[in-house]
This record gives structure tokens, sequence and C-alpha cells, in this order.
């Protein structure tokens, strides 16, 4: 399939799975820009270092492109930035924070940019930054999100209406279906999270990946408004948080709730009750636990049944 994305990233399928802090790693990143997709190594969690190691084990395991994803809140972000530059890391994809600030100098070296955004607001502004194409991620995403809670289904066609550069979409999207659903919307692309959380291959940790194959409809939240959005599973530490909000508590008193390190107790470490679990909406549409590549095909080859269903008798007038 070729179009503007698959061209830029030069990939076959324009597919990309989400960068995630703590779930993301070289594992994941390889095993999916192997089976044709973009596979994004999550930085956000990760020292120097890390990084560093992360990205020479990637680029062992696939000749093929991969990016590293950037929350431009992260305090060491230069030295972040040295080391994708060292490594000739080919796309960039920055989150969670102002894409001015860094677009310049990465396309100085020759590296795609692409930058989150959950507005037409800030897609415009993304736009205006030099960025090479968007992702657009609606309100039903795993992870941090923005405030609006604009849906995918809204979201998509309002950012395609107004920029120029190519939209990708994000937020609820784990099958062929809802992948083709989107690109009907004026996405040319889609960037999925939750659904590659549950993969062999992610870093998530084991009763993590359990908890959102049994997750339901309505087992997600988006909470902490004040602070920073984002979609949690309700488990004993989100009805802590709701239960300081009902109380009154301060943003202080929150944030010393919150206290340090929940996400990665949650995700990486297995603590379903005092740990912090990002999840999608999507989550109730996740049953099964299985290798990336699988994941890959499975969404590609229902998308493409999907067109050819709606070539078929049943949608003729
Ligand atoms: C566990 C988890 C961690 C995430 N971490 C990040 C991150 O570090 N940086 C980022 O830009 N987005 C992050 N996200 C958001 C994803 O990049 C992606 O846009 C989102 O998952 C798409 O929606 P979906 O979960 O419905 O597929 C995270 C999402 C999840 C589920």
């Amino acid at each position: 399939m070729k179009n503007r994305i698959t061209s830029l990233f030069n990939i076959q399928y324009p597919l990309i799975q989400a960068g995630m802090i703590w779930c993301s790693g070289w594992e994941l990143a390889s095993a999916v820009s192997n089976a044709g997709g973009l596979g994004i190594i999550g930085s956000g969690s990760m020292y120097p270092e890390i990084l560093d190691e992360q990205i020479a084990k990637c680029k062992n395991a696939t000749n093929k492109p991969f990016a590293v994803n950037l929350p431009m809140l992260y305090p060491d972000i230069d030295k972040h930035i040295a080391t994708i530059i060292k490594h000739q890391v080919p796309i960039v994809f920055t989150s969670a924070g102002n894409p001015k600030t860094w677009t310049k100098h990465l396309k100085e070296h020759g590296i795609i940019v692409i930058h989150v955004v959950s507005s037409v607001k800030f897609a415009k502004k993304a736009e205006e930054a030099g960025v090479d194409a968007i992702v657009a991620e609606g309100f039903e995403a795993g992870g941090h999100n923005g405030r609006d809670e604009t849906t995918t289904l809204c979201l998509i066609p309002m950012v395609a209406e107004e920029v120029e550069i190519p939209v990708i979409a994000a937020g609820g999207i784990g099958t062929g279906r809802a992948m083709l659903a989107a690109m009907n919307l004026g996405a040319e692309a889609v960037q999925i999270g939750s659904r590659f959380v549950s993969s062999n291959e992610s870093s998530a940790h084991q009763n993590f990946k359990n908890v959102v194959v049994s997750a339901k409809e309505g087992d997600t939240q988006l909470t902490l408004k004040d602070i920073t959005p984002v979609r949690l599973i309700k488990n004993e530490f989100y009805q802590q948080v709701e239960k300081a909000y009902q109380n009154c508590a301060t943003q202080e008193e929150i944030k010393e709730l919150l206290g340090r390190g929940r996400a990665k107790k949650g995700m990486f470490e297995g603590d379903l009750l005092e740990g912090e679990l990002e999840i999608g909406q999507v989550s109730g549409l996740i049953h099964e636990i299985k290798p990336a590549k699988e994941i890959v095909e499975e969404i590609i080859s229902e998308f493409k049944a999907t067109i050819q269903e709606q070539n078929s008798e049943k949608y003729t007038f």
C-alpha cells in the first residue's frame, strides 16, 4: 500500500506501534518494523544510557526503519536527542510539549519529525513548527491525553480539514475495521498503543498484560485532568485518586498521593493495586496476548477484508 505516510517512513503498511513508557522497548519496536509497520521505542521511561542501549539493540534486530518517541517533558531531553542523532535514528515522534522547541534541530540532522496532538489548535501549531506529519489522538486513547475529550471519530476529520500535512489517527484503534474507519475519516495511517501492550514482545509486566486482556467496556477512565490527564484502569490506586477529589483535595495533595514511580510500579513491576495502569478504552476489545507480528497481520488482513466487503453487494444501492 502506498500513500504519503508509507512513502515518508519507507514502510509497507500505514500502521504504527505507539511509543509507550514501560511497554515499548527494542523487542516490540523491531518486531513491528520487521512485520511491515513502524515500531517506536518509548524513551520517556528510559535513562539516557538505557535509550542508547535500546537503540543499538533495535538496530541489530531490524534493518527496517524504526522511530523513537520523545515526550518533551523528559528532564534529560538534550541527552536523548544527542543519542538519537548519534545513532542516526531516522524518525522521531515528539509529544507532551511545544513542537517549536526541537523540530528545527532534529530536521537539521535529517530526522523526520512527527508531533502528537489532541486538538485542532495544536495540530495547526505543529504544522507551523514544520513537522512532517501529526498524530491526532482522541479521548479513547491510553496514556496521557488532552483535556478537551474530543473523540477520534470527531478529531480526525476536523484536523484533516485544517492541515495540509498527513494525519495519523490514534485512540481506540485495535482492529482492521477501526483502522479503515480512521483512514476513511481522513487519516493516512494509524498509531496503535493499547493493542501492542498485550503483545509477547511488550515490556509490560505479565500482570498488567493479563489485566488488559480481561478488561471490559467501562473499566478505564480519564483522570487527573487538572494535573496531567491520563486514562487509567479503575484499580485501587485510581479509587484513591477519585476519593481524594471527592474530598476536595488540593493539587498539592493529589501530587503527594501520586508520589513518584507509580507508572513503573503498575505497568513494569506489576503492582495492580498501588500502581498506575495506563490503557485505552479499546482494551475491552483485546482478548489475547500474542506476538506483535500476528497482531500486525491480523489488523492488515481485516483491513483488506473490510475493503472487499465494502465493495460487495451489501453496500450497493
Ligand atoms: C501504556 C501506555 C503508555 C504510553 N506512553 C506514551 C508515551 O510515553 N509517549 C506518548 O507520546 N504517548 C504514550 N502513550 C499514548 C500512545 O502513544 C498512543 O497514542 C495511544 O496509546 C493510542 O491509543 P490506544 O491506546 O487507544 O491505541 C501511551 C499509551 C499507553 C497505553
